[in-house]
């Protein structure tokens, strides 16, 4: 190897093991100062007092994915057309699910048959066995009565057609309660809570209303209150329909004790955006009960709901202390401090008096001299 070889190779290794470090230019002026000294103020602030407070704790691992079950189960009794109403009556699904609906108002048309009718000039309405003895079938029916009337179509439907004439809704509704039993999970911390304390006796659970200041975790609502909540009037939502939400939050620090982990409940009326409109307002549906006479002619009783739906939605979410989402933001911190420099430097060398000369002293220009070329005379050079 010759020796100039080994002097590269060594030049290349004491090269290598170097440090550097910047060099600082400190820049005593009373304007940057206090500018820098706030920035950095300011975000010290910043990380230490509202990043825990506003972000939701941000030394905590969340968990939004919260796993939940709803139960619900409705009591009390209404009057309606001189009818007693219960549960069975007036709840549709009847399973106690999470969304379900309390008939408020209904239309009945009963006994309603299977009828040829001609829609114009009148709801004239023929059944075949008022035309044939016995009746035959459905052509020969519909043929006969071409003949009868053959400039008018005439169709077959169910008859008489239901009419819609006033009914004032169910005034009872207002006060039926509505039991509401909810059970969730934070999968990722394998926490399990109840929307009341498991602790809580019968007969509270008896009497007890919700009420959001002095019985929030009583978790029987009253129909009436909810509507309150909402800012709607029950006569309006009950004659028309109606979709209210109601909510079960949970925001859960689980860095406190398990108990502390209640639920918030508000309350929302879901279809207020279509109350403007001129078509499909509120929320109605039809349903049919059927029966058959002794001469196996089949009936049915068709029914026209107004109901108020209400729709029980939960969401949630828990933290707990982690290691690494606060080293994170502790790292974030610091770092962040430096943002004050970049400011800092902005005014210093574009906007403040003596700028030129900042900007000699920050950016010094080496040049590389080169023995071929003479120095420019009278520019000084770097040593
Ligand atoms: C609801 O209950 C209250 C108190 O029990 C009663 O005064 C009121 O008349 C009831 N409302 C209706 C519509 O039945």
């Amino acid at each position: 190897m010759s020796c100039q070889k080994r002097s590269k190779v060594l030049s290349f290794f004491t090269d290598f093991f170097t440090y550097e470090t910047t060099k600082s230019v400190v820049v005593k002026s009373w304007s940057v100062g206090i500018i820098n000294r706030i920035v950095q103020l300011l975000i010290i602030v910043y990380f230490i007092g509202l990043v825990p407070v506003c972000l939701c704790k941000a030394y905590q691992n969340i968990d939004t994915g919260i796993e939940s079950a709803v139960m619900t189960k409705v009591k009390g009794f209404g009057l309606y057309n001189n009818q007693v109403m219960d549960v069975a009556d007036y709840v549709v699904p009847t399973q106690g699910a999470s969304v379900f609906c309390i008939i408020t108002k209904l239309i009945v048309s009963e006994n309603q048959t299977q009828s040829f009718c001609m829609f114009r000039p009148a709801h004239a309405c023929f059944r075949c066995s008022d035309l044939l003895t016995p009746a035959s079938d459905v052509q020969t029916c519909s043929r006969l009565l071409q003949m009868f009337r053959p400039a008018h179509a005439c169709v077959k439907t169910w008859f008489p057609s239901l009419l819609l004439y006033f009914r004032s809704p169910m005034k009872e509704a207002e006060n039926f309660t509505i039991f509401i039993k909810n059970s969730i999970r934070f999968p990722m911390f394998n926490v399990t809570r109840g929307n009341f304390p498991s602790n809580i006796d019968e007969k509270y659970i008896k009497t007890c209303k919700y009420d959001p200041v002095h019985n929030p975790s009583c978790p029987i609502f009253r129909v009436g209150d909810i509507l309150k909540y909402t800012n709607e009037s029950f006569n309006t939502i009950a004659s028309t329909g109606g979709e209210i939400g109601i909510n079960v939050g949970w925001v859960c620090d689980l860095d406190q004790s398990e108990e502390e982990c209640k639920p918030s409940y508000s309350f929302t009326r879901l279809d207020d955006v279509f109350q403007d409109n001129k078509v499909s307002k509120g929320y109605n549906f039809r349903f049919a009960k059927y029966f058959r006479s002794p001469d196996g002619t089949e009936y049915r009783t068709l029914h026209k709901a107004f109901a108020i739906r209400f729709d029980i939605l939960v969401s949630g979410k828990a933290g707990k202390f982690n290691a690494v989402p606060t080293v994170i933001n502790v790292v974030a911190a610091f770092t962040s401090v430096g943002l004050g420099t970049v400011l800092c430097d902005l005014i210093l060398l574009n906007f403040l008096k003596g700028a030129e000369q900042y900007k000699a002293k920050k950016f010094e220009e080496v040049r590389k001299r080169s023995p071929a070329l003479p120095d420019v005379p009278g520019e000084p050079t770097t040593p």
